[in-house]
């Protein structure tokens, strides 16, 4: 069986201030034992975020790394070796914020999931279509290419050890959530495609929905055979909406 992960993805958002207080509100949270949970703080945050969640059994990961694993002259960047010694876990590729807004291409969220993995990290991949892509019905096609660049590049059993995200683009921040049968597809066609490789590998991998997540749809979407949890991003700022969807996750 599949344990369940729910992944809080804060992205650029947080002072010191509201940190310190996500954290205490995470603290006070009743959290399911069956299911694996995870926030991915702004770099700035990891480490307090990591010392401030300790015996909480929340794990921390980054948004983003380098594509080269160790320490270097790359100015701006962070390495993957970097986010291992701060107490990360975890760490996003290919974010589609980072996709469509930053540029980020194939080849480098190749380099990045091989960086994160080569520091005995785990990658969490994401993937999606855009709106215009969905109703050009090309959705299978694009989700497809994008998981097929680490397949093909970094082989099968790249994906013994990492994750992946379903994020259609437009229910992204948008308030539209996929329903669940919209996303019960795109998991089903990532896990067949996976499965072409080898039926054990797809399995065992998690596959998570994201896309405007809320504790009101949060347990319908998980209920569905191939959504292993959920990557929340505006609800993973309140703990309370937080804790809830990670109940939800729970059986
Ligand atoms: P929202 O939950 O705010 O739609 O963001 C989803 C997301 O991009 C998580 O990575």
């Amino acid at each position: 069986m599949r344990r369940p992960l729910v992944a809080g993805n804060w992205k650029m958002h947080g002072t010191r201030a509201s940190v310190a207080e996500l954290i205490n509100g995470l603290r006070q949270q009743v959290l399911p034992a069956d299911v694996e949970i995870a926030v991915f703080p702004c770099s700035l945050h990891i480490a307090e975020v990591f010392g401030g969640l300790v015996g909480t059994g929340v794990t921390v990961g980054a948004q983003d790394c380098a594509v080269d694993p160790e320490q270097g002259a790359l100015t701006g960047e962070v390495a993957a070796s970097q986010l291992q010694d701060v107490g990360c876990a975890l760490v996003l590729v290919g974010h589609s914020e980072r996709r469509l807004l930053l540029g980020e291409t194939d080849a480098e969220v190749v380099r990045k999931f091989a960086a994160v993995q080569s520091c005995g990290l785990t990658p969490l991949l994401c993937v999606g279509e855009t709106l215009a892509q969905r109703e050009a019905g090309k959705t299978l096609d694009v989700v497809g290419a994008q998981l097929a660049s680490v397949v093909e590049a970094l082989g099968i059993e790249a994906f013994i050890r990492a994750v992946v995200a379903y994020e259609p683009v437009w229910a992204i921040g948008s308030g539209l959530t996929a329903s669940p049968e919209q996303a019960q597809q795109v998991h089903a066609a990532i896990r067949a495609q996976l499965a072409a490789q080898s039926a054990e590998v797809a399995c065992a991998v998690r596959i998570l929905y994201g896309g405007s997540v809320k504790a009101a749809n949060a347990a319908e979407l998980f209920g569905m055979p191939d959504i292993d949890g959920g990557l929340v991003g505006g609800a993973s700022l309140n703990a309370d909406e937080f804790g809830a969807i990670c109940r939800a996750a729970g059986s």
